[in-house]
């Protein structure tokens, strides 16, 4: 049969399956599985597929039977005695809901087929409460009982019995065979996956019953497992249906007949065990070691994997909060992700600072998706009141644009912090190169004066140009930003207020740096354009003098760089205030216009100070610088201002010291009033 092919390989099968051979006083017949034979069935039995012998399914409270087609002779005559028989049979008890076993079935040998009238549950489909016990029944069985039930004796829910015309067994044991080496009994569970086999011989001459029970494979061991001397003559009917009976309560099973042989005076066949169908994997499957461990390590793992995302979601949600309100919603292109801010900066590391001022600190960023090199300042910003105007100014101060104003780009608000985001300027504050900070090489004086030349127009765009008038408020040397071409801009309007034109400026509280700020704004606090040209002023003579606006000397006295620049003027010297470091290479033209000029600006009375406008033109020669005459910045010029503007505290001009304020000259004639 190795080299037919599988159809015939089935048709040879199929046939094999039922060889019923019967001559004279022997007769015999083997199913090896059960497809296409012709067992009578009823209840729940059924062929399946495989070839299978179902004998119940599993719903409560059935029976199912099967039984060889004919009834064959036990006796050789009428009156004769039952002649030796053997039966073999292989089998499987599968429970469906694990542990949970139903009642087991039972080989029959029986009068009749009809089992209409038994009772399914412990009686196993084969007898009822009124027939049980009586010799009428005419019935002999093996039980492979797996319910305990105590009405008919049982030793245990797992055991082999020998039943005449009763339930109650006239021999019975625990599941298990004789070991032919030791003799030991080994216990085996009638219900489990693997399938077993049974053997039950019955010796006419010594009327003697034995039955063997071995798992599946093993061959049938020499002792059997129940032995019983039991004249059969005198319970079965010369002629007898053979067959098996089962049946369920509430509780189910699966019970399945693989294959089953019987000899009438012979052995009976041989059953092949590797021609068996296989039984079905019901579930719950048995699941593989590998799985019962894997499992729950996946599971876990699994877990921790969630539990983990959701920490990095918060961790990230609260690393990335901001705070955004209603009506910033028109702000929506000036406004900045902080996620983007805090990838550009790489967490704002320190890696990235580039400077701290005196409102917050300021990092180097690359945004993520422009590639555009960015400067953030981070202001703490702690008051929710003004919020809404400071980010209205913040926005509108983005309008901005001049090739001498640092771009700011728009911002991002964040709990208690303010983010503003301005273009970056690869070369840094001037500050640090008007005193050789960080390494940085001195300006020379074609630099200093252009730069000077850059914020003037800056100043005047912010002041005259766009339209709001744009009061810088802190214009000075570390505001003041090169970028990569050394050109000046103006930075930093952190601190800027924005007022229409036309409108009267909003006094507000002073700001701005010591040093810087204008007389009359210390005094009323009140920011105009000509206190920017104030600070511009005592700018333009920090950048040529390359001194601080006010600094100590050695025995601690404060030295104010107006100051002493004016005692230079005075005194006919005023080239001796040019930074040394200049080393004499400078346009001494140039330079007498800046001193002068700065003088003027930085002028204590705002109405002499030019405007920024005419600043540009004396810068650019366009009109030539008023003369300054010593008595312009006279003594009586105190006293003017005092009777002018009554009200006006000298005390305010405190940032000068008396020796300058003696200085200052009376002549009202002086004015530069041109606006
Ligand atoms: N746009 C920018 N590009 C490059 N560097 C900048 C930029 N803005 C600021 N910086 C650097 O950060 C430093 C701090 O700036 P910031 O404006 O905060 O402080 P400040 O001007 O020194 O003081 P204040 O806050 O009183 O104005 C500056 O000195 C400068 O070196
Ligand atoms: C079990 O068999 C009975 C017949 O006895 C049938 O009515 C029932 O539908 C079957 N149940 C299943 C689940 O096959
Ligand atoms: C099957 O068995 C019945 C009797 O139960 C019989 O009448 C029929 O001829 C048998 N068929 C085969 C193919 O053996
Ligand atoms: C069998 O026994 C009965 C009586 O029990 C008898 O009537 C009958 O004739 C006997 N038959 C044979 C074949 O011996
Ligand atoms: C069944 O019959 C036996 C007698 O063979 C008797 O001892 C037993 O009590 C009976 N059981 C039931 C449940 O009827
Ligand atoms: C076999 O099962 C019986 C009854 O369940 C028990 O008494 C006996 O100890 C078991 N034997 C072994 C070897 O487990
Ligand atoms: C039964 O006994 C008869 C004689 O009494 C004998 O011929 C026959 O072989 C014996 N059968 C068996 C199976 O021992
Ligand atoms: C068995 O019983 C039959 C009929 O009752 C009888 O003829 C026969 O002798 C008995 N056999 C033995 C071994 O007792």
């Amino acid at each position: 049969m190795k080299h037919t092919s599988p159809v015939i390989l089935f048709l040879t099968v199929s046939i094999s399956l039922l060889a019923i051979s019967a001559s004279g006083d022997h007769d015999q017949f083997i199913y090896t599985g059960f497809t296409g034979s012709n067992l009578t069935l009823d209840g729940a039995a059924k062929i399946t597929a495989t070839g299978l012998l179902g004998l119940t399914n599993d719903s409560f409270r059935i029976k199912g039977h099967a039984s060889h087609p004919a009834p064959l002779r036990f006796r050789k005559s009428p009156n004769g005695t039952v002649q030796s028989f053997s039966v073999s049979f292989v089998f499987g008890i599968l429970s469906s809901f694990g542990d949970i076993r139903g009642h087991g079935f039972a080989f029959f040998i029986a009068p009749s087929n009809d089992f209409s009238t038994a009772f399914p549950i412990q009686f196993l489909g084969l007898l009822n409460d009124i027939n049980n016990g009586s010799s009428t029944n005419q019935l002999f069985a093996i039980e492979l009982d797996t319910i305990r039930n105590d009405e008919f004796g049982d030793i245990d829910n797992n055991h082999v019995g020998i039943d005449i015309n009763s339930l109650n067994s006239v021999r019975s044991s625990y599941a298990g065979f004789y070991n032919d080496n030791n003799g030991a009994l080994t216990n085996v569970s009638l219900i489990g996956d693997k399938p077993m086999q049974v053997w039950v011989e019955y010796d006419g001459n010594a009327t003697q019953i034995d039955v063997t029970l071995a798992p599946l494979g093993i061959g049938r061991p020499k002792r059997p497992l129940l032995s019983v001397v039991h004249n059969l003559s005198t319970v079965l009917t010369d002629q007898a249906y053979l067959g098996f009976s089962s049946s369920t309560g509430l509780s189910t099973g699966h019970h399945y007949v693989l294959g089953w042989s019987f000899g009438l005076n012979i052995p009976a066949p041989i059953i092949d065990p590797t021609k068996l169908p296989k039984l079905p994997n019901l579930s719950p499957r048995p699941q593989s070691k590998l799985l019962e461990i894997v499992l729950p390590i996946a599971s876990a793992i699994f877990v921790l994997a969630i539990g983990v995302a959701i920490v990095l979601l918060v961790r990230r949600h609260l690393r990335y909060k901001e705070v955004r309100e209603d009506w910033e919603v028109e702000y929506g292109p000036h406004r900045f992700a902080y996620k983007d801010l805090f990838d550009a900066t790489k967490g704002f590391k320190n890696k990235n600072l580039v400077g701290t001022g005196g409102f917050g600190r300021v990092y180097k960023g690359v945004l993520p998706n422009s590639r555009l090199e960015v400067a953030i300042k981070r202001v703490s910003y702690e008051s929710k009141q003004g919020i809404k105007e400071f980010v209205a100014e913040v926005v509108s101060i983005g309008h901005l644009q001049h090739r001498n104003v640092v771009k700011l780009l728009g911002y991002c608000r964040r709990k208690g912090e303010l983010l503003l985001v301005y273009d970056y300027m690869a070369n840094g504050s001037l500050d640090k190169y008007l005193y050789r900070q960080e390494g940085k090489p001195t300006l020379n004086w074609g630099q200093r004066f252009q730069i000077i030349k850059d914020i003037a127009s800056g100043l005047l765009y912010l002041h005259e140009e766009w339209d709001k008038v744009v009061i810088h408020r802190d214009v000075k040397a570390s505001n003041v930003l090169l970028d990569k071409q050394l050109n000046g801009r103006l930075g930093d309007f952190g601190l800027a207020r924005l007022y229409d034109h036309g409108t009267d400026p909003q006094t507000t509280h002073v700001v701005g740096t010591i040093g810087y700020l204008a007389p009359e704004l210390v005094h009323r606090g009140k920011a105009t354009t000509l206190t920017d040209v104030f600070s511009f002023g005592i700018f333009i003579l920090e950048v040529t003098c390359g001194q601080k606006p006010i600094k100590e000397d050695s025995q601690g006295r404060q030295l104010i760089l107006v100051d002493w620049v004016l005692q230079n003027c005075h005194k006919g010297s005023l080239l001796d205030t040019v930074d040394i470091k200049i080393q004499g290479n400078y346009d001494i033209g140039e330079a007498c216009l800046v001193l002068k000029l700065g003088l003027m600006c930085s002028h204590p009375f705002p109405n002499v100070r030019p405007n920024v406008r005419q600043v540009m033109q004396y810068l650019d020669g366009d009109v030539p610088l008023p003369e300054l005459k010593p008595e312009h910045f006279s003594f009586d010029m105190l006293a003017l201002i005092q009777k002018q503007n009554e009200g006006y505290d000298p005390s305010a001009m405190s940032l000068y010291p008396s020796p300058m304020m003696t200085s200052f000259g009376s002549t009202s004639s002086f004015s530069l009033e041109g606006r």
